[in-house]
């Protein structure tokens, strides 16, 4: 029987992203993790957030299937506390993404499950 669209998602592996101790305040990691069913690219951020608790979001804005960053990884706010993306300024909380300011105010960036291991840290896409 060929997998269904789940399947296809559960079969995204966990990538490595750094050492822990790599991942310092204000340090914004990337990792691809594949496609999603719409081939677009799944880029993971994995950052911590101002608490020091580590987090992951898909780096795909929620006003328009966009990268927030455009590629260039520059996209953190001048105060540290949120993501904003380049296209149109849309303003996340680094703590749950939540979008508190910009055309998608209301709406928040698709989490990622983060897990550490022996000093390691790694993403995958959340199990659905
Ligand atoms: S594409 Fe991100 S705010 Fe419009």
């Amino acid at each position: 029987m060929p997998p269904g669209p789940n399947q296809e998602r559960a079969s995204v592996a966990e990538v490595f992203v750094c050492a822990v101790d790599q991942l310092t305040t204000g340090v914004i990691r990337s990792a691809h993790l594949g496609h999603d069913d719409s081939g677009l690219p799944i880029m993971a951020l994995v950052l911590r957030d101002n608490t020091g608790k580590v987090r992951a979001y898909r780096n795909l804005c929620r006003h328009l299937p966009v990268p927030l960053d455009g590629g260039t990884g520059d996209l953190l706010s001048e105060d540290g506390v949120h993501l904003v993306c380049g296209t149109h300024g849309a303003t996340y909380r680094l703590s749950d993404g939540y979008c508190v300011e910009g055309p998608c105010e209301g709406l928040a960036l698709h989490r990622l499950r983060c897990r550490e291991e022996d000093g390691d840290l790694y993403v995958s896409v959340e199990p659905r």
